[in-house]
């Protein structure tokens, strides 16, 4: 049987290349982009360090470049073979501890993270159609509600969220798999930025494992872990705006 070909998004780090080099040891061909081909090389030569492994690709691929975005899909298929899951991982991370409203923070964000997004599937969606592949995003537990601080962030992970939902119901009649992938707190040079302590922290490591898995041997259309804190968000989720905004006062005076 052929090894089946896994493209990732913003795989030069974290989260995005823990899962790569899983994928990898598991036998599946695998291409990782980003927007800096430095740090894809970088993160091969890791990986290859590791195994002598010939089934990694690296493209350089900025996500918010509709014409790069489309010509990394086109060269995958052309040249690697048929995309049978796209994970679309990449993203832009800024805290924003001091509550400061900062438009070009948030047109940074919605440029990497809403409309990236959106330029992969735009031409996923006609490659994939009617061949059962999986287009998978990562989106965060960030966009169930509203956080204090996480304005810009948080509103292109709800954003996501509600694609992902929206499109698992109209890609299903073109034969695509739309699922949304929700991880915790993970140590990655994104959340090392963070100034508060992370609670329930784990690896990307370990978040690459529940992605392999829950991709690979389970149908859920939501991934998410750890199950302690991503539980608790979700039923921060459907308390009522008084009790909500309550807590937020008793835990940090927000
Ligand atoms: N870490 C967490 O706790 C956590 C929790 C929930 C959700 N998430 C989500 O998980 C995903 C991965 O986050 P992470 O923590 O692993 O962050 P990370 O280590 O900062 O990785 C982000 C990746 O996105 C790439 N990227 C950024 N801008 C890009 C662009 N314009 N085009 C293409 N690639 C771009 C970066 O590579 P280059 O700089 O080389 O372009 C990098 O490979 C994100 O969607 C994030 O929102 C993370």
């Amino acid at each position: 049987m052929s090894s089946k070909i896994i493209w990732i998004t913003g795989g030069s780090s974290g989260i995005g290349f823990a899962t790569a080099r899983y994928f990898v040891k598991n036998n599946w061909i695998v291409i990782i982009s980003s927007s800096n081909l430095n740090k894809l090389e970088k993160a091969k030569d890791k990986i290859l360090k590791e195994k002598n492994i010939k089934n990694l690709h690296i493209i350089k691929c900025d996500i918010t470049d509709k014409k790069e975005v489309k010509k990394t899909i086109s060269y995958i298929e052309n040249e690697l073979g048929e995309i049978n899951i796209a994970l679309l991982n990449a993203a832009a991370y800024s805290p924003n501890k001091n509550q400061k409203f900062d438009i070009d923070n948030y047109e940074l964000l919605i440029d990497v993270n809403l409309k990236g997004t959106l330029y992969c599937i735009d031409v996923l969606k006609d490659v994939m159609k009617h061949r059962n592949n999986t287009i998978a995003i990562v989106s965060s537990p960030i966009g169930y509600r509203g956080w204090p601080t996480s304005g810009a962030y948080g509103m292109t992970k709800a954003a996501q969220l509600n694609l992902s939902e929206s499109l698992f119901f109209d890609f299903k009649k073109i034969g695509i798999s739309v699922r949304v992938i929700n991880p915790g707190f993970i140590d990655t040079e994104a959340t090392r930025l963070n100034s508060f302590k992370m609670p329930f922290l784990k690896t990307a490591e370990f978040a690459a494992e529940k992605i392999f898995k829950g991709l690979v041997f389970k149908k859920s259309f939501e991934i998410y872990f750890p199950f302690s804190i991503v539980f608790f968000v979700k039923i921060l989720r459907i308390l009522p705006y008084k009790i909500y905004f309550y807590l937020w006062k008793k835990i940090g005076n927000f």
